[in-house]
């Protein structure tokens, strides 16, 4: 029987992952049944919800088990078919363990189709993290033209999205991000403003960069971030609560939002959503997006880290900042 790199959860972490959270090991590779496919990844994505999944709690998601494989959103070529419609060469996209060659059932998978946009960009902008900006963007704050909208972690895979979809549809963005380079990055991009949170207070930047006010704030980053948007915002402001990112190695629990009583004073509307709750509206996103990217409208960065031991790294350079755009492992 071959065998084949896996990448397990060797213990869960307790406050910031590290190395030693990890183990790769040599696992064998089934046979390829009928209605079965045999792939190798190409591309494997890392998210910072996989943080979540490593703790024995009850979430969104099941707990990873320790000494299992990590699983995530990956891309693979499907290196031997016994499965209709599937022929050797086929990209297929989903959630993968992290194992360099597997086999699988194609039914829960989805091809990719040709629409001349690199495949990677199915782990990003036309992925999961691109459906969670446009989901939270137009279905939770309910976007309109003229408005002022504050997104934090702006520079990533969901933030850089959100702050150029919020620009095609006619709103003023204010994004933030870690450092200079960063905050260059999103005015490129087309940002009307871009402040740099590890520069300076972001409350007081904020109440500077919004005098008017914010309308809608897309929160990706928690703690004092939103805090700063609950002072900045407006009366019956919108809040798409996506996620906390600051917040999700602490060790301590959270002291919260201090002021979240803001949101009785001004009537704002705050509220948190999963991706997956909005996949029954793909086609319509894949429909407005891709013409969009094809324009060039929208952009998509992407950090790539080279070869599948270092999957693990990748993963942790979410938490300080290693990325601009989407994380991707290429093998
Ligand atoms: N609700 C959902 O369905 C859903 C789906 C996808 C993602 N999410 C959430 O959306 C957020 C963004 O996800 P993503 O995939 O697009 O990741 P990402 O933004 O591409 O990568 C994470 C970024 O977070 C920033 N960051 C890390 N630690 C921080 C801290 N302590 N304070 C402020 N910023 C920090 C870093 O950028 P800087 O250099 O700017 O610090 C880092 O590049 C995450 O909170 C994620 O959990 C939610």
């Amino acid at each position: 029987m071959p065998v084949t790199r896996q990448i397990t959860l060797a213990s869960r972490p307790i406050g910031l992952p590290t190395d030693e959270n990890f183990t790769i090991k040599e696992v064998e590779v089934g046979e390829v049944a009928p209605g079965q496919v045999g792939v190798e990844l190409v591309h494997i994505s890392v998210d910072p919800y996989l943080r979540g999944r490593m703790n024995d709690a009850k979430s969104y998601v099941p707990p990873f088990s320790v000494g299992g494989p990590i699983q995530s959103g990956a891309i693979a070529r499907v290196v031997s078919s016994r499965a209709e419609g599937i022929e050797e060469g086929d990209l297929l996209t989903g959630i993968f363990d992290w194992q360099e060659s597997q086999v699988v059932n194609p039914a829960g998978y989805r091809k990719l189709d040709a629409t001349g946009i690199s495949p990677t960009a199915y782990l990003g902008i036309l992925g999961m993290p691109g459906l969670t900006a446009y989901a939270g963007l137009f279905y939770i704050a309910d976007a309109k033209e003229g408005e002022t909208i504050f997104v934090s972690g702006a520079a990533g895979a969901v933030g850089s999205a959100v702050g150029q979809m919020a620009k095609i549809k006619g709103l003023t963005v204010i994004g933030s991000a870690g450092g200079p380079q960063k905050v260059s990055r999103l005015i490129e991009l087309g940002f009307d403003k871009a402040l740099d949170y590890r520069g300076g207070d972001i409350k007081a930047q904020l109440m500077d960069a919004a005098p008017d006010g914010i309308d809608i704030y897309f929160d990706n980053v928690g703690g004092d971030h939103l805090i700063a948007a609950l002072e900045a915002s407006n009366d019956f402001a919108r809040f798409a609560l996506c996620g906390s990112i600051s917040e999700y190695n602490l060790t301590e629990r959270s002291q919260g939002a201090w002021n979240l009583f803001r949101a009785v004073q001004r009537r704002i509307k705050l509220q948190g959503f999963i991706v997956t709750d909005f996949m029954d509206r793909s086609r319509g996103f894949y429909e407005e997006v891709v013409p969009w990217i094809q324009e060039g409208k929208l952009k998509f960065d992407e950090t790539v880290v080279k070869g599948f031991e270092n999957t693990p790294s990748a993963f942790l350079g979410l938490f300080s900042g290693s990325n601009t755009g989407k994380m991707i492992v290429t093998l």
